[in-house]
């Protein structure tokens, strides 16, 4: 397994399980999988509402000498809710008991938009904060306290534009060592992987398999299905592997992260297996001409709600 390097020399795990979606009952069993098959990285967050189950099979792979600790990295995420600098020790503390961890190997800002404590996703703008009243430096300052109370041994962000990243570097002589965003050949971000690279940040891809399973609510009418995409196909069969191997391997010659979800044990496997396979340089140049800037998860519900101080363009800065 590949690792990436992070601003402090530690070895990020290229390829990861992707948790967001798997129903609780589910992860449990996708999580012993995954390890038992070879994943040392879980992705989680804490509103995803399943980081019980995902630390029920840590615990039992730890048990059971699968693996020790410190050969898995595990990511989580500061929900929205807890942007205020003193909100943020007290959820990392619970995501931490939840997953039956002392510390993670990365905490991250799940997104750029605060809402009032206690809110998971709001219902009107009354429950939304704007960045003038929480603005993202508090958050990255009780983050950074997460850090050196040894907590987690990384700090990161997640959905954050450029300009956004760029503020944080400004506040902070040491800014985010992660920076997880949407990747995928129908939204590839060249300026976002040039920056962090400057930056020597490392880019983790999500919903790199386009995130067929997102609730109807978040899908547009006739969007494009990244896994039918007939290049895609051809490169897969080219090579004899899957589509979805194809974009993971995509993925991980580009030097980012990626975390694939699934919770099915043959696509678990066929998703770690996709690490051994090599794309030629011209198929790497196919699949760059696939790029149409094409978000699927574009935030789009935290700005259509009536009175929300956020809009999608404000979000991602374009
Ligand atoms: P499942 O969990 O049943 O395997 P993303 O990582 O972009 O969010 O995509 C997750 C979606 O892709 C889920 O619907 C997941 O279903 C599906 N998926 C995961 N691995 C594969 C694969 N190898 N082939 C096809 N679909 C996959």
């Amino acid at each position: 397994m590949k690792h990436l390097k992070l601003d402090d020399g530690d070895m990020l795990p290229i390829l990861g399980l992707g948790t967001w979606k798997s129903e609780p009952d589910e992860v449990y069993r996708a999580v012993k999988e995954a390890i038992r098959v070879g994943y040392r990285h879980v992705d989680c967050a804490a509103i995803y509402g399943n980081e019980a189950e995902v630390g029920r099979a840590l615990q039992e792979s730890f048990d059971e000498g699968v693996v020790d600790r410190d050969d898995v990295w595990i990511t989580s995420k500061l929900w929205n809710d807890s942007h205020a600098r003193e909100d943020v020790r007290p959820a990392l503390e619970e995501t931490l008991s939840n997953l039956r961890l002392e510390f993670l190997d990365l905490y991250l800002v799940h997104w750029p938009i605060a809402f009032e404590k206690g809110v998971g996703f709001p219902r009107s703008g009354d429950e939304i904060l704007s960045l003038e009243e929480r603005p993202l430096e508090e958050t990255w300052a009780g983050m950074q306290a997460t850090r050196e109370a040894g907590l987690t041994r990384h700090i990161g962000v997640s959905n954050f534009s450029v300009p956004k990243l760029k503020t944080l570097n400004a506040a902070d002589g040491r800014g985010p060592a992660v920076s997880q965003v949407e990747l995928h050949p129908y939204l590839q971000q060249p300026g976002m992987l040039e920056y962090c690279d400057d930056a020597g940040i490392v880019v983790t891809a999500y919903s790199p398999l386009g995130s067929g399973d997102r609730p109807e609510r978040l899908k547009d009418e006739d969007e494009p299905v990244l896994l039918e995409d007939p290049v895609i196909g051809e490169i897969a069969e080219r090579h004899d592997a899957t589509p979805a191997q194809v974009l993971i391997a995509w993925a991980i010659q580009r030097g980012t992260a990626v975390i694939p979800k699934s919770v099915n044990p043959g696509r678990i496997r066929e998703n770690f297996e996709a690490a051994e396979l090599e794309l030629s340089d011209e198929d790497m140049e196919e699949i760059a001409g696939l790029d149409r800037h094409r978000r699927y998860i574009a935030g789009s519900g935290f700005a259509r709600i009536e009175g929300s101080p956020y809009t999608v363009e404000g979000l991602w800065d374009e």
